[in-house]
């Protein structure tokens, strides 16, 4: 267990305002080792961005309720005070946005805003000193160090994003969420960024947790995969082995939808069908309306079926009371 940096049993999102609830993470599982990158990957909606902000203990108190654990460096992130939350995140625990780039004020330089960002964790820091720390994570997000000087509106799109990932990466994270942190770009920014975050990551002994819908960005940049529907997640394993062979309905079909990776022609087929209200119970299997090998027993809820090399799916086609 020495190697797991994070570890989430049992844990589940709720959203809960005057009218209704909204079952948003249902019963996740996972365990992340050090130097793993995980893509959570799912459909608009399926709960992917509640995961990653419950686990940063980001979403107000008042109108979520979270369970079960998810034990950070062998602290239970559901359990901590806001003052050791504070101790954590954006230190050990950091997390880039889609729209992270628009946190930036824009009357002030990058390195202004560097500086403020770094000597909440370290009073004392001189500007040399954080002037030579990031100009280097500039550098490893191959940006020039010209632009420490810059004001955020006299960068582009990508590389204002570039400036969001160095900053993110500033308290030498052991965990980095990347939230379809790359989505909004063009494919060539998008391609090179994942590139750059690949190989700054082995620099810096960085674990990841990758969010996004495009099965192509977890292709590229991630060893393991966990393909969430509905709140649930439905396939877990290594990247290799669930491309390859997808097992789980969903996950074939969401592959289906995106083109093929090894560059094959082929139809796009998408998911018929739309994801089920997550305010209602389900008894059975929750993507039951839209699977075509959908049977009898998939009125009851499928189990997690554990397989070889840590993969899980949770679907009755592979096991349970058929
Ligand atoms: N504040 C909220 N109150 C109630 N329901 C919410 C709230 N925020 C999100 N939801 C619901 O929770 C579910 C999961 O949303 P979430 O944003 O986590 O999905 P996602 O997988 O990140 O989607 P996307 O790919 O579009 O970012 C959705 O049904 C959404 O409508
Ligand atoms: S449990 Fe049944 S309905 Fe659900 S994915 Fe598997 S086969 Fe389809
Ligand atoms: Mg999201």
């Amino acid at each position: 267990m020495d190697n797991v940096i994070l570890d989430v049993r049992n844990f589940n999102v709720t959203y809960v305002n005057k009218y209704k609830k909204v079952y948003a993470v249902k019963d996740a599982n996972f365990s992340i080792n050090r130097g793993d990158s995980l893509g959570i990957v799912g459909e608009s909606g399926s709960g992917k961005s509640t995961m990653a902000m419950a686990l940063l203990r980001l979403l107000p108190e008042k109108s979520t309720e979270i369970s079960g654990s998810a034990y950070f460096l062998g602290k239970d992130l559901v359990k901590l005070s806001e003052e050791e939350l504070k101790k954590l995140r954006w230190k050990e625990l950091s997390v880039v946005f889609q729209k992270s780039m628009n946190s930036l004020s824009p009357v002030h330089r990058i390195r202004t805003q560097v500086e403020d960002i770094y000597r909440v964790h370290n009073p004392k820091a001189t500007r040399e000193e954080i002037a030579e720390r990031f100009i280097h994570l500039l550098k490893l997000v191959n940006l020039s160090d010209r632009v420490y000087n810059l004001y955020p509106h006299e960068l582009s799109g990508g590389m204002l994003q570039r400036v969001s990932i160095a900053i993110s990466l500033i308290n030498n994270p052991k965990l980095l969420i990347m939230d379809e942190a790359t989505t909004a770009l063009d494919v060539v920014t998008q391609g090179q960024i994942l590139d750059e975050v690949v190989k700054m990551e082995k620099e810096m002994d960085m674990t990841r947790i990758m969010i996004t819908h495009d099965m192509s960005v977890v292709a590229t940049s991630c060893n393991k995969v966990a393909v969430m529907y509905a709140g649930e997640i439905m396939e877990l394993g290594y990247v290799k082995d669930v491309l390859k062979k997808p097992m789980h309905p969903y996950t074939k079909g969401l592959m289906a939808s995106f083109p093929s990776l090894k560059g094959k022609k082929e139809k796009l087929q998408s998911i018929g069908g739309f994801l089920p209200d997550l305010s209602k119970k389900y008894e059975g299997c929750i993507f039951a309306p839209r699977c075509s090998s959908a049977m009898d027993i998939c009125q009851k809820k499928p189990p997690v079926i554990e397989m070889e090399n840590g993969r899980t799916v949770r679907c009755h086609l592979y096991g349970g009371e058929r």
